[in-house]
């Protein structure tokens, strides 16, 4: 009802905006990094592995897709993210040295469910969820869990459970890297300083709100939007345009910026937006280059860049600037413009926000 929502017009930006608190409460118990962040005998379990299979469906494949870069570059362990309706279909070659990670807000979702199980049918026994809800069938098939603490999330639009689902699978990769030896004390001392800092750098960037409408009104107009990202926020890009379309029923896409050539610079014109996630990491160089590439050919640029990338608006390049590079964790600052302008474009459009039209928040039948 009203009075829940404050000073909110919907629970999607209610949800939003209680991103901070959502994160600062995932990371409450955590002291140090360990295994038993994991739940009891987790210890045992990830000695037993050496590979990583992500498993989920939707909002919750982009944050298992994200993690596959943290797991990779971080804890140096071979991983790979399925959506879990493909998985459970297809013939694949089981090793029973993999850890198995469902990812799920709800806990219910049954092709995900289906997915473990099919998992488990090949053999591989050591499995953990990380999820929103503690009581649910999820968190009861898997040996070991990491509950998120987003609490409640109605808005059918998932954001404060993607960001918290981004801190439990960074604390994974951290827990799988010290133990196989590629994190040293100083590295997490630093790491556990960063998430510490995470809420208030989170409350940064939804300051950002104002300049995040004053593009919603242009984007309302459009029918059709490309997202581009680059590594680690290719699947942040992703999730954007997911949001998009969600919400706002403007068809989106989203691309990692080195393929547009092969493809979506076809459709560039001053009628498609091109939204551009632009963090000042190792291949800033490669991006600048490919904003060019849609400059060129009369693209409007809309671009989330870091502080000190050195990216300045100009005619058709619009830049909001967000603060500086926030390092491995940058991912989970650059989704909340992404998330406020889905939501300013789809109030602009005056649709249904927390019920879009023909989405569930939780699916839980084939
Ligand atoms: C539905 C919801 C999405 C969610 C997906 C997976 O499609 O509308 O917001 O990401 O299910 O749900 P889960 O609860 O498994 O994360």
């Amino acid at each position: 009802g009203a009075a829940e929502l404050g000073p909110y017009r919907h629970y999607m930006q209610k949800e939003i905006f209680e991103q901070p608190k959502a994160i600062a409460d995932t990371l409450d118990a955590v002291e140090t990094i360990g295994p038993e962040l994991l739940g009891a005998g987790a210890g045992a379990r990830l000695k037993n592995v050496d590979r990583v299979l992500i498993l989920a469906c939707g909002t919750s494949y982009y944050s298992g897709s994200t993690a596959k870069y943290w797991l990779e570059s971080i804890a140096k362990i071979p991983t790979s993210v399925e959506i879990a309706s493909e998985y459970r279909y297809r013939d694949s070659v089981p090793d029973p040295r993999t850890l198995v990670v469902t990812i799920s807000q709800s806990g219910e979702t049954a092709d995900t469910l289906a997915a473990l199980k099919h998992a488990r049918s090949l053999g591989m026994e050591q499995t953990l969820t990380v999820c929103n809800v503690a009581t649910s069938a999820m968190v009861r098939e898997c040996a070991l869990n990491f509950i998120t603490r987003a609490g409640a999330e109605i808005g059918v639009a998932s954001t404060k459970a993607f960001t918290t689902q981004l801190v439990g699978l960074f604390l994974l990769t951290l827990v799988l890297a010290k133990q196989r030896g590629h994190l040293s004390e100083a590295q997490e001392e630093q790491y556990l300083k960063e998430l510490r800092h995470l809420p208030l750098a989170v409350q940064a960037v939804l300051a950002l709100e104002p300049q995040v409408v004053a593009w919603s009104e242009a984007f309302a107009r459009k029918e059709n939007a490309l997202f581009l990202g680059r590594g680690l926020h290719y699947p942040i890009a992703l999730e954007g345009a997911l949001k998009l379309k969600e919400i706002s029923y403007i068809h989106a896409e989203a691309y990692p910026a080195g393929e547009l050539k092969h493809g979506p610079l076809a459709l560039v014109t001053a009628e498609m937006p091109v939204v551009t996630v632009a963090p000042n990491d190792a291949l800033l160089e490669k991006l600048k280059s490919n904003l060019q590439e849609v400059r060129a050919r009369g693209g409007e640029l809309f671009v989330f860049a870091d502080s000190d990338s050195h990216i300045e608006s100009g005619e058709g390049l619009h830049v909001i600037r967000m603060p500086e590079h926030y390092g491995a964790l940058s991912p989970i600052l650059h989704v909340i413009p992404l998330q406020l302008l889905a939501y300013h474009t789809a109030c602009a459009r005056g649709t249904d926000v927390d019920k879009p039209r023909n989405l569930a928040k939780s699916v839980t039948v084939e």
